[in-house]
């Protein structure tokens, strides 16, 4: 039997107002807000004022209130939030990737202590229902990888790089004014917010909880005309691509630029757009493909979460019962492409067989064949005149 629920919202910005409009959208939902809760007294409102309140007890204290939605920006701020409704029992659903995945283990045992649900679906690739997919459908099937494009920003400047020629930071532009990009853009562009992505789903995928900071994250911060040239004389493009492999007992996960060509379905993901590659021993090979950023593909997947809340849905973690004994591992050789201005930063015993050499006036590059530890620990990373990019297909068979 589904309810009634009562919401209570804390933020009412991109992601909040395109959430009150899906649900004004949304006759059939059993669901009416009671109050939003915003930090800005000065701002101008788009609705009237008795929606609104600056004191978080009006939500969290208030017996009415059956489910919290916390969409606001600050991670700490967020967690306090989730975790004073989780111990008040409420239900809460949040889209705040980074909160989550900075506090998996701890919003797990709050879920399982006070029998309170939280549901994130909005946290990862806004509009593809990724988490509960991979927590229902594939819950018996024996994943090996789920990878992908988890990033509209990023996605969205690549593509009007690569193909309307704009330039960086007129596109990183256009993406801020559409409402993709984080308050801090360095978070999309450095693979930040790809990588908290991808910790939420290694545990509905792998049921692996991990700290983000042991997950490798390169951004497209470096790419450069000359990469983008090289990228167009192959018939590549460039994508920021999230990956975990399952291999034995061991999982891989990061997150890199990647050369894609038109081989693989992440080559059509244009724009906002995400892409997820899921592949399971009996499913195999399979693609989805949907808006990743913006108010209304975000608040489509809060308000699937509102529904899912209406019969008392809650994650069972279901593979971290499932699979024991799996650990990270950086130990397995990749393929990469990497660019410098000057020969004498880059040692070539650091890779295992070069490939490829091409050296000219201002731009040198090397494709070959390293140990993925090797690079996580190289001082590479930190030189703005370097960029790596993972080779297409550089992470598969060299495990
Ligand atoms: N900044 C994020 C992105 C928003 O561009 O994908 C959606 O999580």
């Amino acid at each position: 039997m589904s309810r009634n629920l009562k919401l209570g919202i804390f933020g009412f910005g991109v992601v909040g107002q395109g959430l009150y409009h899906v649900l004004e959208e949304t006759k059939g939902i059993k669901a009416e807000i009671l109050k939003i809760c915003v930090k800005n007294k000065q701002k101008k409102r788009p609705l009237p004022m008795e929606y609104f309140t600056y004191k978080k007890e009006d939500i969290l204290e208030n017996p009415e209130v059956d489910v919290v939605l916390e969409l606001i920006d600050d991670p700490k701020a967020a967690f306090e939030i989730v975790t004073a409704a989780l111990k008040k029992g409420k239900a809460v659903v949040t889209a705040n990737k980074k909160m989550v995945a900075d506090h998996m283990t701890e919003l797990y045992e709050l879920q399982k202590e006070y029998n309170a649900p939280l549901l994130y679906e909005g946290a990862c690739c806004a509009s593809i229902p990724i988490i509960r997919n991979l927590e229902e459908y594939y819950d018996n099937d024996l994943l090996s990888a789920v990878e992908g494009i988890f990033n509209g920003s990023t996605n969205y400047i690549l593509t009007k790089v690569f193909s309307e020629q704009k330039s960086f930071g007129e596109a990183l532009t256009e993406a801020q004014e559409l409402g993709y990009a984080e308050t801090d853009p360095s978070l999309d562009i450095e693979g930040f917010d790809a990588k908290y992505k991808l910790c939420i789903i290694l545990t509905h995928a792998f049921g692996l909880f991990v700290n983000p900071d042991d997950i490798f994250n390169y951004g497209i911060q470096n790419i450069s005309e000359f990469d983008i040239k090289i990228a167009r004389e192959r018939g590549y493009k460039i994508k920021l691509v999230a990956k975990s492999r399952k291999i034995d007992d061991k999982v891989i996960a990061m997150v890199m630029p990647q050369f894609v060509s038109d081989k693989s379905e992440l080559y059509k993901v244009e724009r906002e757009f995400n892409g997820v590659i899921v592949e399971g021993a009996f499913s195999e090979h399979q693609f989805f493909i949907g808006k990743g950023a913006g108010g209304y593909p975000t608040g489509s997947a809060v308000l699937s979460d509102i529904s899912a809340l209406t019969y008392n849905y809650m994650y069972e973690y279901k593979k971290t019962k499932q699979v024991a004994d799996l650990e990270l591992s950086s130990d397995y050789e990749i393929i990469i492409y990497l660019r410098f201005d000057n020969q004498s930063i880059i040692n070539k015993d650091d890779f295992n067989l070069i490939l490829e050499e091409y050296k000219a006036l201002e731009n040198h590059y090397v494709i070959g064949k390293i140990n993925f530890s090797k690079l996580v620990g190289s001082k590479w990373l930190s030189n703005p005149n370097i960029n790596i990019i993972l080779m297409e297909n550089g992470n598969e068979n060299h495990c």
